[in-house]
Order: C-alpha cells, then sequence, then structure tokens
C-alpha cells in the first residue's frame, strides 16, 4: 500500500459496525432460543472467523451481507466440531468462545494465526480452570492451540489482574453455565458490551463499580440486534480530520458506549475541534454522528482509568501526539504489549523511521510533537490497526510511505482504503 501526503478531507463517511459487539451477538445468537437477526453485521475477517467456529459447532448461520440470521441452538445445543475451530487473527473469539467451550460436553480444538499463537491465554486459563474446567495449551506455553474439554463448571469471584473485557467476558459467558453466581471485579472498568448485551438476550447480570455479577441462565431469548458503527474504525477519521491541513470529516452512526469513548475525551483534552451530536441508543449502546475539523492541538498525558476505554486507539493517539505542541506521554498501557503486535515497539520503531521524536517506556510511549513527519517503509506486522494508523500518517508525511502487509485492514476494516480515499480533497 503506498500512500502519498493530502491537501485535506471533507464529507461524510459511514464506519462498519463495532467489532466487539459482532462477535457476541454471533455468540448469544448461537447460545439463544430463535432466531436472532444481526443488522449492521462487521464483515471483516475476525468477525467472519467468530461465524466460521460457531458454524463448525452445528449453528445454521446466514449472511447476506446486510443481515446475519442465526437459528440459536439453545445454551446446550452446541455439537463437537469434527475439525479444529480456527480463530485467524481474533483474539475476542479465542478468548469469549473459550468461556462458552469450557462448559460444553464435548471437547474442541481451538487455534489460529501466527499472532494468535504468540498471545497469553494463561489470563482465562486460570480463571476458567478455577471453576472447574479442563483447559490446556498444547504445547505447554500458555498460548493457543487449546484443548478444552467440557466440565460442570462452578461459579467464583474472581479478581482480574488485568482491565480485559476478553478475560472478563470469558469469564461471564463460562458463567452462565455455572452452579452458583460468578462474579468478576477488574482494576478498571473494560467495555461493558457482554454485560449489555447478556441483558439483551434476558440473562440475569448486573454490575456493582468495576464489579459484573451474573447468574447461571436456563435459557437466552433471541433478539435483534442493531450494531452501532466501532468508534475504534471512527478512530482513524477523527485523526485524518484534526491533523491534515483544511478539513472537516463528519463520521455518522459511531457507538459512544461510555466505556469506549476515550478517544473522544483525548481529542479534547489536546484542545480539537470535534463535537458530538447524540442520535440515539439500541441495545442500551449511545451513537452519535462525529465532527472534526482542522485543529491546533497541544500534547497531554493519557494514562489511568481511561486507558481500557481507549486501549485500541492508542496507535492512532501517537500519530495524533506528533501533531500536537509539547509533549504526549501515554502511560499504564503495557497491555499494548500482547495485542495482535507489540503495539509500544511497532509503534515507536515505525515513528521513528518517519522522523518523529518519540520515545517508548515500560508501559507506553512519549512523542515530543511538532517534527515533521517523512515518508518511510512501515512494516505494519500485519497488525491492522497499524496499517491505518500509518496510512493517516502518510497522508501527512512529505513523499512516499510504503505499507507493508497494508491489506491486513480487512480484519476490522476491509474497505478502509476506500472509504478515507473518497473523503481526498482534489
Ligand atoms: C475486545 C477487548 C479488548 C480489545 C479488543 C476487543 C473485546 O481486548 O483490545 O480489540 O471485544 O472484548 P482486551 O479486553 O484483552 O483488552
Amino acid at each position: 500500500m503506498k500512500i502519498t501526503k493530502v491537501k485535506g478531507f471533507s464529507g461524510e463517511v459511514t464506519v462498519p459496525g463495532d467489532k466487539s459487539i459482532s462477535h457476541r451477538s454471533i455468540m448469544l445468537g448461537s447460545l439463544a432460543k430463535g432466531t436472532t437477526e444481526v443488522y449492521g453485521f462487521l464483515q471483516g475477517a475476525d468477525c467472519l472467523s467468530s461465524i466460521d467456529c460457531f458454524r463448525k459447532m452445528g449453528v445454521e448461520i446466514e449472511n447476506t451481507g446486510e443481515v446475519v440470521t442465526i437459528k440459536g441452538r439453545g445454551l446446550r445445543g452446541l455439537t463437537k466440531p469434527v475439525v479444529t475451530l480456527d480463530v485467524g487473527n481474533s483474539g475476542t473469539t479465542t478468548r469469549l468462545m473459550s468461556g462458552i467451550l469450557a462448559a460444553q460436553n464435548f471437547t474442541s480444538r481451538v487455534n489460529g494465526d501466527a499472532s494468535i499463537q504468540k498471545r497469553p491465554m494463561k489470563r482465562i486459563m486460570t480463571p476458567l480452570s478455577m471453576m472447574g474446567a479442563d483447559i490446556k495449551s498444547e504445547l505447554d506455553n500458555g498460548c493457543a492451540p487449546l484443548i478444552i474439554t467440557g466440565k460442570q463448571l462452578n461459579g467464583i469471584h474472581y479478581d482480574s489482574p488485568v482491565a480485559s473485557a476478553q478475560v472478563k467476558s470469558a469469564i461471564l459467558f463460562a458463567g452462565l453455565y455455572a452452579e452458583g453466581e460468578t462474579s468478576v471485579t477488574e482494576p478498571a472498568v473494560s467495555r461493558n458490551h457482554t454485560e449489555l448485551m447478556f441483558e439483551e438476550f434476558g440473562v440475569d447480570i448486573r454490575c456493582e463499580g468495576k464489579t459484573a455479577i451474573v447468574k447461571p441462565a436456563d435459557e437466552l431469548f433471541a433478539k435483534k440486534i442493531v450494531v452501532p458503527g466501532d468508534i475504534s474504525s471512527a478512530t482513524y477519521f477523527i485523526v485524518a480530520g484534526l491533523i491534515t491541513p483544511d478539513s472537516c470529516i463528519t463520521i455518522k452512526n459511531v457507538g459512544i458506549n461510555p466505556t469506549r469513548d476515550g478517544i473522544i475525551k483525548v481529542c479534547q483534552a489536546m484542545g480539537a475541534d470535534i463535537t458530538v451530536e447524540k442520535i440515539s441508543g439500541d441495545i442500551g449502546e449511545p451513537t452519535a454522528d462525529i465532527t472534526v475539523r482542522t485543529s491546533q492541538l497541544k500534547g497531554t498525558v493519557v494514562g489511568g482509568d481511561i486507558i481500557p476505554t481507549l486501549i485500541d486507539e492508542i496507535p492512532a493517539i501517537a500519530i495524533l501526539a506528533c501533531f500536537a505542541d509539547g509533549e504526549t506521554i501515554i502511560k499504564d498501557a503495557e497491555e499494548l504489549k500482547v495485542k495482535e503486535s507489540n503495539r509500544i515497539d511497532v509503534m515507536v520503531d515505525n515513528l521513528k523511521a518517519m522522523g518523529a521524536d518519540i520515545e517508548a517506556t515500560e508501559d507506553g510511549m512519549i512523542i515530543r510533537g511538532g517534527k515533521a513527519l517523512h515518508g518511510a517503509i512501515i512494516d505494519s506486522k500485519l497488525d491492522h490497526r497499524i496499517a491505518m494508523s500509518f496510512a493517516v500518517a502518510g497522508m501527512n508525511a512529505e513523499g512516499e510511505t510504503e505499507i507493508v502487509g497494508g491489506e491486513c485492514v480487512e480484519i476490522s476494516y476491509p474497505e478502509f482504503y476506500r472509504d478515507i480515499y473518497r473523503l481526498i480533497k482534489m
């Protein structure tokens, strides 16, 4: 993918459906009684992996591109897959589905691509084992492939060492099948889509501060789901609109759940011209149209409890910081090291190659903004969020930027390049 500098952006864009909600709609729809229809489902490779895995467990799922129709098999209706469940690049599929598999009456094998095979799975193996699960790492390295033999589970209370919606959700899904109540306390609240969607599907779930508590379920009830636009995908347009001269972009119908809206708060703290016009709220998920205009930004500090609410946006925030006056410090974000790539190292190395003043720290990075960027060869490490961040950076750099592995945007946003090119001013 080759990128050159642009003059400006203008217009409207509708980003694809939220990735987290799309995954959960497949899982809950599969376990529910009745037919679930999902509108606005993200047709990215990650969510298609979730569809593929549940089809392999006997669930009939029709995907027309417009609507995904899931014929639920009930909580105990999944059937033993005859092949390995292939999660592709998707950590969400791996971890959430493991919570479900831990309670089935069969053994399954879960595996994915090279990136998945490096990502830590002990974080779910530990709590699920405490619930009575039989879950093993085949190579005994704490990573996939995983071998999971379903067991009768018991409810636990788990104090999670990480603020991770994937860990929390794996435990909550297992909790649907457990004897007694299951609760998870996090150090900071991570995205709460599982909790909101459980409620929609009729599960007895409540939240008290940083704790989510679920009661075992007899059955779940199918729902119509309208997936809002993904704020993580909207972020590339927010950054593009703010840092590119002579720009104004409106991003339509974006999910602004307060456990996901950290990017908006960071933009505001940096002095951005950003307006958020609330439009509605379905399935407990508020949505808005977001408009950004070219802004003179200033550096900020991003750390503490806000981190889980913008964890996937940090690569894009690093780009924003390069165009701000003064220093931006990103801290408390060591989780970045165990994402699709080590996003601290990959951002720092690639931004240095473009001439940025940036250094890695143990738990984040420090960026001194204001140094003009120049084109470079960017190794995306096949990480979709790295590729999209550098596409935006490259459109604001002198000379040519080449994104190696740029096609990996298909993971979460297959039409990304088309959509951003459409907004370029001629
Ligand atoms: C996700 C949770 C986050 C996020 C990922 C999607 C989810 O991971 O990075 O892209 O859908 O639950 P962690 O919960 O592990 O931080």
